[in-house]
Order: C-alpha cells, then sequence, then structure tokens
C-alpha cells in the first residue's frame, strides 16, 4: 500500500492555495491520504467546511486525527461529525483497516521525553495535566489492540519520540509530544507511525524498538526538495 501523509495543514484559503495544485495529484502517488491533526487553524466548523470542499475532490480515502488547533473552539466533536459525514475516518483512539493494513491513532498529547516526561506528583493541575497525557496513551493502546493485521501505520498529532521534534527550540520540546505514546507502540509494535504538530522539527526518528517515525508537518514537506505538501510511504 502506498501512503501519502501529511499533517498541519492549518487551513486557511490562503494556505490551501499554495497546495491545491500540488496536492491534486495525491492520487497518482498514493492508495490512502493521511492527515495527522491541525486541519484548521482555529477549530471552527467554518474552517473544516471550506477545507472539506477541497478534500473531497482529491477522490482518495483519507484517514485522520485532529490536532491541538482543532480544540481551539471546543467544538471537536462537530468537526469529527462533519468528516465523518465526508467518508473521512477519523481515529479518536481508534482503528481502521484497509486492504490488510491497519490504521490506529489517536491526537495524543504534550509531557515530554525519555527522564524528562512530566510524572503525576503534587498539585491537583499537575496531576490533571499528566492524566491528560495518560488518557491519549489509553486511547492508542485500546486502538492497537482492537487490530489484527500484519502491518500497522499509528497516526498521532503528538510526537512520540524526541527525534522528530529535534530542530525546534530545545526549551518547547516537553510541549511536542510525549514518549508515553513511544511506549505503546513499542508493546505492541507498528510498521510505522506517523505525527506533525513539530512544525520545525526533524523529519525522521525511530523508538526505542526501532519502529520508523516520520514528522509529516506540512511545512517540512514544503521545505524538501523539490517541495511536496505529502510525503509517501510503501508499506
Ligand atoms: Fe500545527
Ligand atoms: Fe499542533
Amino acid at each position: 500500500m502506498r501512503i501519502a501523509a501529511t499533517a498541519d495543514l492549518h487551513f486557511t484559503p490562503q494556505n490551501y492555495d499554495r497546495i491545491r495544485e500540488p496536492l491534486s495529484h495525491v492520487r497518482d502517488d498514493a492508495d490512502v491520504l493521511v492527515i495527522a491533526g491541525d486541519l484548521t487553524n482555529y477549530g471552527k466548523p467554518e474552517e473544516m467546511h471550506s477545507l472539506l470542499n477541497a478534500l473531497v475532490r482529491l477522490r482518495i480515502p483519507i484517514v485522520a486525527v485532529l490536532g491541538n488547533h482543532d480544540y481551539e473552539s471546543g467544538q471537536e466533536q462537530e468537526l469529527i461529525r462533519l468528516m465523518t459525514t465526508e467518508g473521512i475516518k477519523v481515529l479518536d483512539g481508534s482503528s481502521y483497516e484497509r486492504d490488510s493494513v491497519g490504521f490506529a491513532g489517536t491526537k495524543g498529547f504534550l509531557g515530554g521525553f525519555g527522564r524528562g516526561v512530566l510524572t503525576a506528583f503534587g498539585e491537583r493541575e499537575v496531576k490533571a495535566f499528566v492524566q491528560a497525557s495518560i488518557d491519549e496513551t489509553m486511547k492508542l493502546e485500546r486502538a492497537l489492540s482492537m487490530m489484527r493485521s500484519e502491518k500497522t501505520v499509528i497516526v498521532t498529532h503528538y510526537a512520540p519520540v524526541i527525534d522528530t521534534v529535534r530542530g525546534e527550540p530545545t526549551e518547547i520540546w516537553p510541549y511536542l509530544g510525549s514518549s508515553r505514546l513511544a511506549e505503546v507502540i513499542d508493546r505492541h509494535g507498528a510498521t510505522i507511525a506517523l505525527h506533525g504538530h513539530a512544525h520545525h522539527g526533524h523529519p525522521d526518528g525511530k523508538t526505542t524498538a526501532g519502529v520508523p517515525v516520520h514528522n509529516v508537518a506540512l511545512s517540512l514537506l514544503m521545505a524538501q526538495s523539490p517541495p511536496c505538501p505529502y510525503r509517501t510511504f510503501e508499506i
């Protein structure tokens, strides 16, 4: 299966005009398009309406997770409904199988990596924050435990490893992802893990157990030569 992946479209008509033409060819290059969150800028249904108008014209199956920007207006459930109505598979602690390839996804959360992972100690607010990170991890765990496919594609918005946030200022690394996600990935195994969010991170990394991780944030893809609004993986 050929998978085209992108993330962080942050839809505005101007943003989309930059990628409209090259994205229109995605169907020639791939069987499925993965969008790893931040489809909108402010999580407004109007933004999603406009983006969906453009996405349906691509005539390719789409698998997506939401990103933090898609939560900004508190209307994430409405966004999911709009996307689902257009036939997009929105993964939110859920999985989807197509042609013997399983897709498992969730938004994920922040919280840091390795020895720097924030733990649930002290103030109630810290515990609530850490719980949000654990909850997203559990959602991914649930999605993966439902799958029986031989090949697995993991989709999150936040980064599961530190490798693919390198390039961003070190001060903000803990806000870009959580290695709790990678622990789940390694426990279940996967063919590939795709994420966005770290707009100025690094395209490629690996989990401790060696699962390839790719940051497909649009800004990174457009910095490739030649620029292309998606990256294709054959699995
Ligand atoms: Fe983003
Ligand atoms: Fe984001």
